[in-house]
């Protein structure tokens, strides 16, 4: 082969294993479904910030992606200005005033399916009042405006995509027992094809109340009334005074490092900022990286670091508002220093003797969607929301038209017992009144030199938060583009059960290598959906996971 043609075939061959993700110059929107990434950006080109797109995409959301996308759920939303002001906006579902702590088991003590499906899974919706916690403190453009666009997705309708009707065939068994959710998503029955067009007249109805009268009307105005109505009527616990009572909450933004970049992540009661800042610091320095991506060493010692931290979130992590948690302790350098240096890098830790530490108390007082948005000027929203499992609770109220959640499951049902992700959850994260159950969503951003590089979160339950951190160590650490990032197949260790989870995609050589180690291996089908950006100074690259569906819309 002469020099050039080989020239030609390397470069070639780099091109076939190397996606690229979407480049834009000024602003965009990357979001699970095309319509509400489109929607975002329509309001960005009207001269909307960030946190105006933000709201719109999150209310299309609500229309066109109802597998998760919500006003009958919760979210925390980190948004970055590019004056360098953060903000960590938690509005996430709450346990209902009547809740107790065993509300879920049966006379025998043992958990039934009632945090999980039907009217008693649902707590307390936040999402519509954390849209308009977030555009009171940042939003540039009027509230209608920028509900107005999920009116017209609802009320027109839109067409179905071919991900959109597998997605309401494969929870057929979770929406038939409900009238109104067979009635609307799966055609009475009749299923929907790729191509039809979904209308929602009673979701139209409530989102245009909302864009007329604000969250007023969802917390304490006719939404709220017909909410409580269906609620008693059915069994559920949500009333109208829980509804008046709901608060979003601003909450401290986690502030970390990893390899010279400022790691931007939210605090409890997500899970996931302390897991992302925690396994950053056992990793930095290990030399982990050194053997490559997805080598036998480099996914063993990531391996080690997770099942570390997922026995500490099981102790330590609840609702601080409830419950101390050593926030800072969790990742002080002293503290992950020590958990590093409990890693071998030969052998696995079974996780039987891996029990949480005893990090210093903290200094300070105390099927999910994401979305990633970068307007013109450098603001930046990385928002994740959820009504908890696929089609939350399986209920859509009758007149409203939205799904409700089937949060409360992410609360220990019963300390020591594992939920619907086998997460063994503890005391803090125990059901009590007004609580916020415990959550693994992990929107998080990079930066360096006082310039946003990074942004990235994902659905996926307990696997959001090693998602996240793997796409993120695939940049920084690895050099990949975004895209590929997203792409690379990935792991997850939990602690409990104590399984290495796979996705397909990694050689059996290195399984074998992973087994030699004491690794007990499983097969995963997806580790998280990330979706993300990354700044380079000139461009905006975007990419959305073919895990899943998408877009990166954005001029
Ligand atoms: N409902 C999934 C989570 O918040 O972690």
């Amino acid at each position: 082969m002469t020099m050039r043609v080989l020239v030609l075939f390397l470069a070639a061959a780099t091109l076939v294993s190397a996606r690229q993700p979407v480049r834009f110059k000024k602003a965009m929107v990357v979001a699970q479904e095309p319509h509400a990434a489109d929607a975002g950006v329509d309001i960005l080109k009207s001269g909307g910030n960030a946190v105006d797109a933000a709201v719109a995409v999150g209310f299309a959301l609500a229309v066109t992606y109802p597998v998760a996308g919500n006003l009958g759920g919760g979210g925390f939303a980190l948004i970055r200005m590019a004056d360098g002001r953060t903000a960590f906006l938690d509005f996430r579902e709450r346990a209902p005033l009547s809740a107790t702590r065993n509300m879920y088991l049966d006379p025998g003590g043992n958990p039934t399916r009632d945090s999980v499906a039907g009217w008693r899974a649902a707590g307390v919706p936040g999402s519509v009042r954390g849209f308009e916690a977030m555009h009171r403190k940042f939003g540039s453009r009027p509230w209608s405006k920028l509900v107005a666009p999920s009116v017209k997705l609802a009320k027109q309708g839109f067409v179905l995509s071919d991900h959109a009707t597998r997605s309401l065939r494969a929870n057929a068994k979770d929406l038939e027992p409900f009238p109104e959710s067979k009635r609307i998503f799966l055609n009475n029955g009749r299923f929907f094809e790729m191509g039809d067009r979904l209308r929602q007249p009673e979701l139209a109805a409530t989102l245009a109340r909302i864009a007329k009268r604000g969250a007023r009307d969802f917390y304490v105005g006719e939404t709220a009334r017909i909410l409580a109505e269906q609620c008693a009527a059915n069994g559920g616990h949500i009333t109208q005074e829980d509804l008046r009572q709901y608060k979003a909450i601003e909450r401290p933004v986690l502030k970390g490092t990893y390899k010279g970049y400022e790691v931007l992540a939210i605090s409890p009661p997500s899970s996931g900022g302390v897991g992302i800042l925690q396994m950053m610091g056992v990793l930095e320095g290990s030399g982990y990286e050194k053997t490559g991506p997805g080598s036998a060493r480099a996914i063993h010692m990531l391996a080690e670091a997770m099942r570390r931290y997922y026995a500490d979130r099981a102790e330590h992590l609840g609702d601080p508002d409830f419950h101390k948690v050593p926030l800072r302790g969790l990742f002080a350098a002293d503290y992950v220093g020590r958990l590093r240096s409990g890693i071998d890098p030969d052998h696995a830790t079974p996780s039987a003797q891996v029990k949480a530490g005893t990090p210093a108390p903290g200094a300070e007082p105390t099927e999910t969607t994401h979305f990633s948005i970068v307007d013109a000027q450098g603001n930046a929203v990385a928002l994740t929301y959820t009504i908890n499992g696929g089609f939350g609770n399986g209920v859509t109220v009758p007149k409203l038209g939205f799904l409700l959640n089937n949060e409360m499951d992410d609360f220990a049902v019963k300390p020591g017992v594992p939920n619907m992700f086998q997460l063994i959850q503890g005391e803090g994260n125990a059901i009590q009144p007004k609580k916020t159950p415990l959550s693994s969503m992990t929107p998080t951003m990079l930066v360096k030199d006082g310039k946003l590089r990074l942004i990235a979160g994902a659905p996926g339950g307990s696997r959001i938060i090693t998602g996240v951190l793997q796409v993120i160590l695939n940049v920084v650490d690895h050099g990949m583009n975004i895209q590929e990032a997203i792409d690379a197949p990935r792991f997850h260790h939990q602690w409990m059960p104590d399984k290495l989870m796979l996705e397909k995609g990694f050689s059996p050589d290195t399984v074998e290598l992973l087994r030699s180690r004491g690794h007990t291996i499983d097969s995963i089908s997806g580790v998280a959906n990330v979706n993300g950006i990354v700044l380079d100074g000139t461009w905006l690259a975007g990419a959305w996971d073919g895990r899943g569906d998408g877009k990166v819309a954005g001029y």
